[in-house]
């Protein structure tokens, strides 16, 4: 299994090298802060989850190797304004120094905003696909980047920053801002392999509880991790007052409530069978993850 992530992560690098050479826009500052980014590593779990959701349907993933990459450029765009001063200010995201401590906050902005209307560009270039497809998953996509997902999502969690907001509240905050778009990638390869409707629901499902998962353990890192195994700092919550499962529960209890997402969301890929081992080993992994 790990030799076949890995073979998944290095196609998603190759697609990506291609899709966007270091002087492919106009200006070539923006091109070698956009691939600055990109290049920076990084899990590529987006991608590869959009991938293995196909696969669960018993399609080849691989297929839709493009418009995964496109949630890849959506992704590291939102890190890179996520880490900019008017936001959690941080100087270090996957190992090397954010793209504003690089490149000045102007061109971060605009570096991000260059990968969040690429990925469009990028999906709707996918002549083998049928259009009716690709018109579903940029509403998928779209929807979830948006005001309803993940922007709303860092909105909520910038207006409470020093705030005490309910767990009911925290767990919206997360679903938005992190959730969606796992929600997205999920959907997504479910739309394009041509799911039945009990399969998507199913689907959505895992990406609802693996999104949760994976955003209690990264609020759990930000106070046990090693930035040199995460590429961030450590104690980034903490400068900027957040309200984070650590901080509203306890270390333990926020380690559990991970722990029974993680056991949700491979309960809901039992329909799947063996076609779900991709997406399983994905959740499992994220028990004991420390990037
Ligand atoms: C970090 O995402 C931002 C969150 C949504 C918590 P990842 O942990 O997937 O970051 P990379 O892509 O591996 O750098
Ligand atoms: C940000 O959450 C999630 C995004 C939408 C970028 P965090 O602010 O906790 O992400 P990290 O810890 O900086 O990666
Ligand atoms: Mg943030
Ligand atoms: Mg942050
Ligand atoms: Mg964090």
């Amino acid at each position: 299994m790990n030799k076949y992530i890995a073979h998944r992560i290095e196609l998603i690098n190759n697609t990506l090298s291609d899709l966007y050479p270091a002087d492919a826009a106009l200006n070539k500052i923006l091109a070698q802060s956009m691939n600055y980014s990109l290049t920076a590593g990084g899990k590529r779990l987006r991608p590869l989850m959009l991938m293995a959701a196909a696969d669960a349907i018993g399609d080849n993933g691989e297929k839709y190797n493009r418009i995964a990459c496109a949630l890849e450029l959506i992704h590291t765009y939102s890190l890179i304004h996520d880490d900019l001063p008017a936001m959690d200010n941080d100087d270090y995201r996957r190992g090397k120094l954010t793209n504003h401590k690089v490149y000045g906050d102007g061109m971060a902005v605009l570096a991000g905003d260059a990968l969040l209307t690429m990925a469009f560009d990028v999906i709707a270039s996918n002549p083998d696909i049928k259009s009716e497809h690709l018109l579903k998953v940029v509403q998928e996509i779209s929807y979830a980047a948006g005001p309803q997902g993940m922007v709303g999502g860092q909105a909520i969690d910038l207006l409470s920053e020093n705030k005490n907001i309910s767990l009911t509240e925290l767990r919206q905050l997360h679903s938005a801002k992190t959730g969606a778009l796992f929600r997205a990638a999920v959907r997504s390869g479910a739309i394009l392999a041509q799911a039945s409707a009990v399969q998507l629901t199913a689907l959505t499902k895992y990406a609802e509880e693996f999104g949760l998962a994976f955003q209690i353990t990264d609020d759990i890192l930000d106070i046990i991790g090693d930035d040199k195994k995460t590429g961030k700092p450590t104690g980034s919550d903490i400068k900027n007052h957040k309200s984070t499962y650590v901080s509203l529960l306890s270390l333990s209890e926020a380690k559990h409530l991970a722990q029974t997402s993680i056991e949700n969301a491979v309960t809901a890929l039992t329909i799947f069978g063996d076609n779900a081992q991709f997406l399983k080993t994905l959740v499992k992994n994220l028990l004991d993850r420390q990037s």
